[in-house]
């Protein structure tokens, strides 16, 4: 397992993570809910992506060139555009939900195999808090949209990431 690889794609994705509830907050900025739950999600998630080049640093690793995330850009193109504001708010939540879902999964397991102990302690830290995201993409969603609607489309997605799953290329330094 190359760390640098792996350190690089991780402060893109806590980069990626700031950047898009930003957008969120902007698309939606007459949702209080989205906003009171997002806007510490965006300073929580810088401030990971400074603790990763913290970590960087301290193991002389340069921040790169960001590489183009091909699970994100299949998931996105399953989000559908029809329907009510409402409807699209459930679309870009539930998407985002199930990348922090499956970032929590990933810290998981680097915490555990993972021999720097420093990083282990670090990633562990990191699954907590985006197992937390998760739950809170969740709760904006059911905040508009009826909780067994979410539930119902929550299912589908996950049937369409896992053909999305077959069809990616399995890459150890990536975090997708
Ligand atoms: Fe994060
Ligand atoms: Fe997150």
């Amino acid at each position: 397992m190359n760390i640098a690889d792996i350190l690089i794609d991780h402060a893109f994705c806590e980069q990626k993570a700031a950047t898009k509830c930003i957008t969120l907050i902007v698309k939606y900025p007459d949702c209080d809910f989205l906003v009171d739950t997002l806007s510490p999600v965006v300073t929580e998630e810088w401030g990971h992506f400074q603790a990763v080049l913290k970590e960087m640093k301290k193991r002389d690793i340069q921040l790169t060139h960001k590489r183009k995330d091909e699970y994100v850009t299949q998931l996105d193109k399953c989000k559908r555009g029809d329907g009510t504001r409402y409807d699209q708010l459930m679309e870009d939540c539930l998407v985002f939900a199930l990348i922090e879902a499956r970032s929590a999964e990933r810290f998981k397991l680097l915490s555990e195999h993972i021999s720097d102990q420093t990083l282990s302690k670090f990633y562990h830290e990191l699954m907590i808090a985006e197992a937390l995201h998760y739950r809170n993409f969740i709760e904006i969603a059911e905040q508009y949209n009826p909780k067994e609607k979410v539930r119902r489309r929550w299912e589908e997605l996950l049937v369409q990431e896992a053909e999305i799953m077959k069809n990616l290329e399995v890459r150890e330094d990536r975090f997708h």
